[in-house]
């Protein structure tokens, strides 16, 4: 069974202070939790100081992204051994955001995946599709392109360091859940697609999550469906109180571990 994955992507939020008292409030609450595996992806600028926090907690720390090339000329970016050296477990690669304001392709989305597994992080490749193309009847041929291409010549056994992120683009700030049916949908299509590229082992075993307009009063519906393993949550991860409350999202009997 697959162990439920919620993890905090901050975005372009926080000072280190506002980070280190984010993190302290999630610690406390959170900190001893083995039930479901949490994760919080703050700035970069704020790693160190909340990776230092959540060292004896539960609690693991994401980088919001990283570059394919581990050093060298490369003004402005951070590779994933240096996010492993700032005390990072996982990485964010190829949100939507990254696509569409900087311009990152499949392509670029497959180096850094191949980056970040051997670099030792868990990789949490995000894809999605937008009003238009859901709309228009492309929504599962773009799908199926994201996840094969950003999946290039990535092994079976990789695929343990590796959590896919559903994120439909119009579901992301506006407020608009993708309804758990729907969600349910297209992570069942990923699923399949994960036995296709690899074989059923992986697809049963690797973590699809959800992520867009994710709030407490919506987490325990989308994570009933089966194929739904955890949430990429923005927005109510930056309140503690919301990001606590979906963690400890009610619960039906049958508790799910990995
Ligand atoms: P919101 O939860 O703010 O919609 O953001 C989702 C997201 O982009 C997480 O990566």
């Amino acid at each position: 069974m697959r162990k439920p994955l919620i993890a905090g992507n901050w975005k372009l939020n926080n000072t280190i202070a506002e980070a280190s008292q984010l993190a302290e409030a999630l610690k406390t609450e959170l900190g001893n939790n083995t039930n479901t595996d949490i994760v919080i992806a703050p700035v970069f600028t704020a790693l160190a100081s909340v990776t230092h926090i959540c060292a004896s907690s539960s609690i693991q720390v994401a980088g919001q992204n990283c570059h394919c090339v581990d050093s060298g000329a490369f003004t402005g970016e951070v590779s994933a051994p240096l996010l492993v050296d700032a005390g990072c477990s996982h990485v964010i690669l190829g949100h939507s955001e990254r696509r569409q304001f900087f311009g990152e392709t499949d392509n670029f989305v497959n180096a850094k995946t191949h980056a970040a597994i051997n670099s030792g992080l868990t990789a949490i490749v995000c894809l999605g599709e937008t009003l238009e193309q859901r709309e228009s009847g492309e929504m599962f041929d773009v799908i199926t392109n994201q996840l094969s291409l950003a999946l290039n010549e990535i092994t079976p056994a990789q695929t343990e360091n590796l959590v896919i992120a559903y994120e439909p683009i119009w579901a992301i700030g506006t407020g608009k859940t993708a309804t758990s049916e729907e969600a349910a949908e297209v992570h069942a299509f990923i699923r399949g697609l994960l036995s296709g590229l690899f074989n059923h082992e992986v697809a049963e075993a690797t973590r699809i999550i959800y992520g867009g307009s994710v709030k407490p009063n919506n987490i325990g519906a989308l994570m009933a469906e089966a194929d739904i393993d955890g949430a990429l949550v923005g927005g109510a991860s930056l309140t503690a109180s919301d990001f606590i409350a979906i963690v400890n999202y009610p619960k039906p009997l049958k508790v799910v571990q990995k």
